[in-house]
């Protein structure tokens, strides 16, 4: 063999050396960007600890399972004789408290959202907060008006005060926590007890497994504080203040 020969088998060695190198280089920081991606069955918010369920099929579909359970006949004759002054004493023990902490007062006008048949309107009531309204998908006056929580039917900026113990029915968390924002006014306080710790029903269409995500969401408002408690299977308080400019839904 030539040494012309030699040196052009030598080349070619080392060009073929420098494109697998290249080519395993580019491969292994693909795979690196694509691990990097959260796994989860449905679309995730705050990385992964808030997923929602991937059961509905369709927006009529997620509100005609809501409606099975609260339109129930039975549920509904317990939930207004046997659970009712037992939830309105709880409800008015956590509203009291708030009352203690400054963040609810006798002049606040107030929401309760996913009230059902309003024991917690009922509890802001006795404790001396008349203004109080609830909203959920089925009416029960005089308590409750019927309305959909991803779209409120209310102007901007109406309440001082909003509770809501239903953020994990919301199959879109970020239209949930904007219409909140939106129907809060300037310094309004908005209070959500949701569970960390236990999965809760099936009609729930999101998991939540910490307050990050909600923290993330409410991104036009303070975040004074998270506290555990103890109501109705839900075990953490949090509470947010609105600050900024109206968030938009887009709903
Ligand atoms: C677990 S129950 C809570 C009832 C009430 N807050 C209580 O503690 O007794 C959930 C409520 O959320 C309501 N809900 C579910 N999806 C809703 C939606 N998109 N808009 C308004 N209310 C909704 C249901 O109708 C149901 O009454």
């Amino acid at each position: 063999m030539s040494s012309q020969a030699g040196s052009i088998i030598t080349r070619c060695f080392f060009l073929c050396l420098v494109l697998s190198l290249s080519c395993l280089v580019f491969l292994s920081l693909k795979s690196t960007i694509f691990l990097k991606k959260p796994i989860s069955g449905g679309n995730v918010h705050g990385g992964s600890t808030l997923k929602i369920r991937p059961r509905y099929t369709s927006y009529d579909n997620y509100i005609h399972h809501q409606l099975q359970k609260t339109t129930n006949p039975k549920l509904r004759e317990i939930w207004t004789t046997r659970d009712w002054d037992r939830k309105i004493r709880v409800f008015t023990q956590f509203f009291s408290d708030l009352k203690h902490k400054n963040l609810l007062s006798n002049s606040s006008k107030a929401l309760c959202v996913g009230a059902r048949v309003g024991q917690e309107v009922e509890a802001l009531k006795r404790v001396g907060v008349c203004d109080s309204i609830g909203l959920d998908l089925v009416p029960y006056p005089p308590l409750v008006i019927q309305g959909d929580f991803h779209r409120q039917p209310f102007d901007d900026e109406t309440f001082d005060f909003e509770f809501s113990n239903v953020f994990d029915h919301a199959l879109y968390p970020e239209k949930f926590v904007g219409e909140i924002q939106r129907t809060l006014k300037l310094g309004g306080i908005c209070v959500l007890h949701v569970a960390l710790s236990r999965r809760s029903d099936k009609y729930s269409a999101n998991d939540l497994y910490s307050v990050e995500p909600l923290i993330k969401l409410f991104n036009g408002s303070d975040f004074l504080y998270s506290r555990k408690v103890d109501g109705f299977g839900l075990d953490t308080e949090v509470v947010f203040r609105r600050t900024n400019a109206i968030q938009r839904s887009g709903f």
